[in-house]
């Protein structure tokens, strides 16, 4: 709820506001991509692999056939022409290699490859039948174990790979050896799956005349879009892809997945309209947060200072893509260090390609680092805060640049003052509540101020309505909200007098809504489209005879109250309504591009926050309970205080997650994720989460976008399973460098 609701309520932008999406997403009226209705819709289901390599000798689906309703199956061996170069198949988000293609051929690479589609004119039917199809492999010998892998991990060569070696400097072994103290160890993070709630799914709708519209569950309506007539060689024009809501993603839709492929391949073909949906074990058959083996060392003087960081990292790509993560270079940006040395290496596996997941590399890397900057804390006899603070970086030491801005200071003062950290005993062990053991640990968080090039148009009615148009999406993070605030606040508009249209291919072009960009990105869109809206609508005001506002400048009207009225005499006011009307066009539009200026690569952009965390842990059983968490976050300008600490609090329960329970279990063996499912991959459920206590420290940038806010979402993941890991440490004594912390680990 808006703190004021008066009508005419138009500062927007800042103001806590509720989500306007929120009605028809709690409805049923919001519409999902499994959704949408079509005339005689067939419906399909994907048979996967059970070996993880090797080739499909014989694939009988004569019994399949058989059912009545079934209209096709699909598979390497009667699937009809596709794209052969594999540039027709890359995406916005595609790493460097040979992006998988489902029903390519008979080679499986990995366990769960989807092998067949099974079409019918009911989701029963297809399913039953999809149980009939029978493979006969020749099975090849995979690798899915990283530990074993190690040793032959690599560096791509640089050419085209857009692998980057991370930046080093000084001399971070001779450092170590002169240093007074020293720490050292070895850390890992679980696989994980995105596991939304809304499985991917694809409904392609034959329009007839070769035209198809694909409701697809993506992150970008325009990759989804490109992949689409790149693949399977429609023009432009004849796909329109259309996702207006998407029911979570976390990373997994910012690449197209082969439902996608499979819907089209299959509508195509049959010239009919068709929905694929995966089930929830599906959702663990393609992309997930890579595996990865860090080691970290550092050294200090003995009073402190911080003199050398080693950070290295092997983590797990597939056969076919050089998948890789910005992983270590955090370690050489969050505090000051004459001395680092990073590395970065990637190791091959039988699996499919990894995929960017909540707050992708730094999750892995910096929850890893802040547990080591713990540990050589307690080893200097150090407030693991006063530590942190003694070594703060003023300038980002990697590109050897100033901050845009950065509170991260702030963070920890606001953040500790509310939690009560100075009551802290220094020890482990040394709280206690009854028979549990009570620790408070802390961690810092960083994440990349990001932004990119968006489209948007804004078009102003004759009923004083304005409507935002850019096929951005809304992936549950507010989007629809802040756009309609950025508009509304721009033309002194309450919120309802603005409608969002995006999750459109044929709206102006957006990125991907990935890399908590969106915000700043697409929001500088809006605000340059605004803008250029304002000076249509002055000249059209300029050109009405007998005008109360004369022949107004710019700078001498405000646009308020769906008026335009003039600053010397607010009585002298022109509703934008009429000057619309005085057109006489039906509309008044504008579209705009923006992009970072020229000098905004002179700063390092960054988002931080500053974490604290409660756990209690029962002596006996080993059980950890978070029971509190403060999350003070630095991200510039927060455009809706409200929708904003829901992205952190989803986030911090993404670091719950990751720091106790979320890992997807591979059996060697089989070179397969065994737990896919809700009773096996144990998301945080409200019971396991805490009272989320999110603090926005003031920070102005004046760098990063005119509207100053930096964006937010994944900083609220980075940090967090480290500070629960630190409590926990903190609590028990006991370090547990391989997350996450189960019992077993504890007892
Ligand atoms: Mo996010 S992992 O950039 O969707």
């Amino acid at each position: 709820m808006s703190t004021d609701t008066s009508p005419w309520f138009t500062h927007h932008v800042g103001t806590p506001t509720d989500r306007i999406d929120g009605v028809a997403k709690v409805t049923g009226a919001a519409k999902y991509a499994a959704e949408f209705p079509a005339q005689d819709l067939l419906y399909g289901c994907v048979v996967n692999s059970t070996i993880a390599k090797g080739w499909i000798e014989a694939l009988d689906t004569a019994k399949a056939r058989a059912v009545p309703g079934v209209v096709e199956v699909f598979t390497h061996e009667n699937r009809p022409h596709i794209a052969w170069f594999d540039r027709s198949y890359s995406d916005q988000d595609a790493p460097p290699g040979s992006p998988f293609r489902a029903l390519r051929d008979g080679e499986i690479r990995y366990s769960g490859q989807p092998i067949a589609l099974v079409v019918a004119q009911d989701f029963e039917t297809a399913r039953y039948a999809a149980s009939l199809v029978e493979a006969r492999y020749s099975q090849g010998e995979h690798a899915t174990d990283l530990v074993q892998q190690r040793e032959d991990a690599f560096r791509p060569k640089r050419k085209k790979s857009g692998f980057e070696s991370p930046p080093s400097r000084g001399d971070a072994d001779a450092a170590l050896a002169q240093a007074a103290v020293k720490h050292r160890g070895e850390y890992r993070i679980a696989i994980e799956h995105h596991n939304p709630m809304e499985m991917h799914a694809a409904t392609v709708i034959w329009e007839g005349g070769g035209k198809i519209t694909v409701h697809d569950k993506t992150q970008g309506v325009i990759n989804t879009h490109d992949y689409v007539c790149g693949v399977f060689g429609f023009a432009k024009d004849d796909v329109r892809v259309e996702s207006p809501y998407v029911g979570g993603a976390f990373g997994s839709g910012l690449r197209p997945q082969y439902q996608l492929f499979l819907a089209v391949l299959a509508a195509k073909a049959l010239q009919r309209s068709v929905r694929v949906v995966l089930s929830r074990e599906q959702m663990f058959t393609f992309g997930y947060r890579p595996d990865a083996l860090q080691t970290i060392e550092l050294g200090a003087q003995r009073e402190g200072t911080l003199t050398a960081i080693k950070h290295d990292c092997v983590q797990n790509t597939s056969q076919f893509e050089n998948y890789s993560e910005t992983i270590v270079n955090w370690s050489g940006l969050l505090y000051a260090c004459p001395n680092v040395a990073l590395d970065h290496r990637l190791a091959a596996l039988d699996l499919y390609t990894p995929i960017d997941m909540r707050a992708p590399g730094a999750a892995t890397g910096v929850n890893a680092f802040e547990a080591a900057i713990d540990e050589l804390a307690y080893e200097l006899q150090l407030d693991p805060l006063e530590f942190r603070l003694k070594n703060y970086a003023e300038i980002d030491q990697n590109e050897d640049k100033p901050f845009s801005s950065k509170a991260l200071r702030e963070c920890y003062e606001q953040g500790a003052a509310a939690f009560g950290w100075s009551q802290r005993s220094f020890a482990p062990r040394s709280m206690r509540d009854g028979r549990e053991l009570v620790g408070w640990g802390m961690a810092s968080g960083v994440w990349e101020a990001m932004r990119t090039k968006a489209q948007a148009r804004v078009t102003l009615s004759s009923e004083g309505r304005l409507e935002v148009a850019t096929a951005s999406a809304d992936i549950g993070t507010g989007t629809y909200t802040i756009l309609a605030q950025i508009a509304a606040e721009a033309f002194g508009l309450p919120l309802d007098a603005v409608t969002v249209k995006i999750g459109d291919s044929s709206l102006p072009q957006a990125p991907l809504e990935g890399g908590s960009r969106t915000a700043t990105t697409v929001g500088s869109a809006v605000q340059a489209a605004c803008e250029a809206l304002k000076k249509i609508v002055l000249d059209q005001a300029r050109s009405i005879g007998n005008s109360p506002l004369g022949k107004p400048r710019a700078s001498s009207v405000t646009f308020e109250r769906g008026d335009v009225v003039l600053n010397r005499d607010a009585r002298k006011r022109l509703p934008l309504r009429d000057i619309v009307l005085s057109s006489g066009k039906p509309t008044l539009a504008a579209q705009a591009s923006a992009a970072p200026s020229r000098t905004a690569n002179r700063w390092a952009s960054y988002t931080h926050s500053a974490v604290f965390v409660e756990v209690k842990v029962d002596e006996e059983l080993g059980q950890v309970r978070v029971t509190r968490i403060v999350s003070a976050i630095a991200a510039g300008r927060i455009l809706n205080p409200k929708t904003a600490r829901s992205q952190i609090i989803g986030g911090v329960v993404f670091g719950l997650g990751m720091a106790l329970t979320e890992e997807s279990q591979l059996d060697h063996r089989l070179g397969r994720f065994m737990n896919h499912n809700y009773a096996e991959y144990h998301i945080p459920v409200n019971a396991d989460v805490p009272q989320i206590h999110v603090i926005f420290v003031d920070e102005k940038d004046e760098h990063i976008s005119p509207l100053g806010a930096k964006g937010l979402g994944e900083i609220g993941i980075v940090g967090t399973a480290a500070a629960i890991s630190n409590a926990v440490f903190h609590a028990t004594g006991r370090r547990v460098r391989e997350l996450p912390i189960t019992l077993d680990k504890l007892l």
